[in-house]
């Protein structure tokens, strides 16, 4: 069973070529976070595999609280493994899941980093088309020897220094600062796909239709790449910057 959180679409790729590779299943934790789905039946699964994006360091924050509410049934020691999807480098994410896991009494047999292009545009900018291919096929190599280490059930990586954060902090909207500096400007058309897409269910109808922010938000930045309007803004932070998807993968 492979557990993936995804906003652009790289955790969901590599979770679905290691699916492809291994013959194991999906299961979409922003899905599951929306729909309460907390409980999953792991009998006769040989592995168990949490495929995430990298947030300053960490695990996101709706990974590390779907983690607390997680109940296997039929967990019985399988091989147990994290890949994370990240822009540059790792730090403690590794640290951070094998806490998250031994909290719940899993195993954990240790994490692999898979560095993909940089969805954090608030800070950094999606570079040109052929830098953009050139990370995507470095990737696809990448996870090629990443598919035969979990194939064969083989150690990753365990970082044993305490995590800086257990996982990224869910953010209040209603806060200054963070993502409270997400709004839709003129261009949105009330189309309601930021609404579907945000696995918080932060995003609320407004009188016309349009975009309010409303309680927590994970920063996933879904609905910012994803508005097919390109309505969706964080302060001045990320006007005039190029979205992204992961080309590669259906959302
Ligand atoms: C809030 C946030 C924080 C991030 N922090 C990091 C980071 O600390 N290091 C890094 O290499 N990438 C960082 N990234 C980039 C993502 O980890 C990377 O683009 C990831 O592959 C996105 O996965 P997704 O397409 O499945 O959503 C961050 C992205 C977001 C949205
Ligand atoms: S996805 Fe974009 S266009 Fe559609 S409602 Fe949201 S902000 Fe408006
Ligand atoms: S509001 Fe946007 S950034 Fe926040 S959780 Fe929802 S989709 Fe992600």
């Amino acid at each position: 069973m492979i557990f993936y959180f995804t906003a652009t679409g790289n955790s969901k790729y590599a979770a679905e070529k290691l699916a492809e590779a291994t013959g194991d299943r999906t299961v979409d934790i922003g899905a599951a976070w929306k729909s309460g789905a907390f409980v999953h039946d792991m009998t006769g699964d040989e592995r168990l595999g949490f495929v995430v994006p990298v947030f300053a360091g960490t695990l996101p924050g709706i990974v590390g609280l779907f983690l607390e509410k997680l109940e296997l049934k039929g967990y019985a020691r399988q091989y147990t493994y994290g890949v994370f999807t990240c822009g540059a480098s790792s730090e403690f994410e590794s640290a951070a899941l094998g806490a998250a896991l031994a909290a719940k009494s899993i195993g954990y047999n240790g994490s692999y980093d898979l560095v993909m292009p940089d969805n954090f545009i608030v800070w950094s900018d999606i570079p040109p088309k052929a830098r953009l291919n050139a990370i995507l096929a470095g990737a696809d190599r990448a996870l090629e020897r990443i598919i035969t280490s979990v194939k064969a059930k083989a150690d990753g990586k365990i970082d044993s220094s305490a995590p800086r954060m257990p996982f990224f902090p869910n953010q209040d909207v209603s806060t200054s600062g963070g993502t409270s500096k997400l709004y839709a400007d003129g261009k949105c058309t009330a189309c309601g796909l930021c609404r579907a897409i945000c696995p918080m269910g932060t995003i609320k109808p407004g009188a016309d239709g349009k975009p309010v922010w409303e309680g927590s938000c994970t920063m996933c930045l879904a609905c910012l790449h994803r508005c097919p309007a390109r309505a969706i803004e964080h302060g001045g932070d990320t006007l005039n910057k190029t979205r992204y998807v992961n080309p590669n993968v259906a959302l």
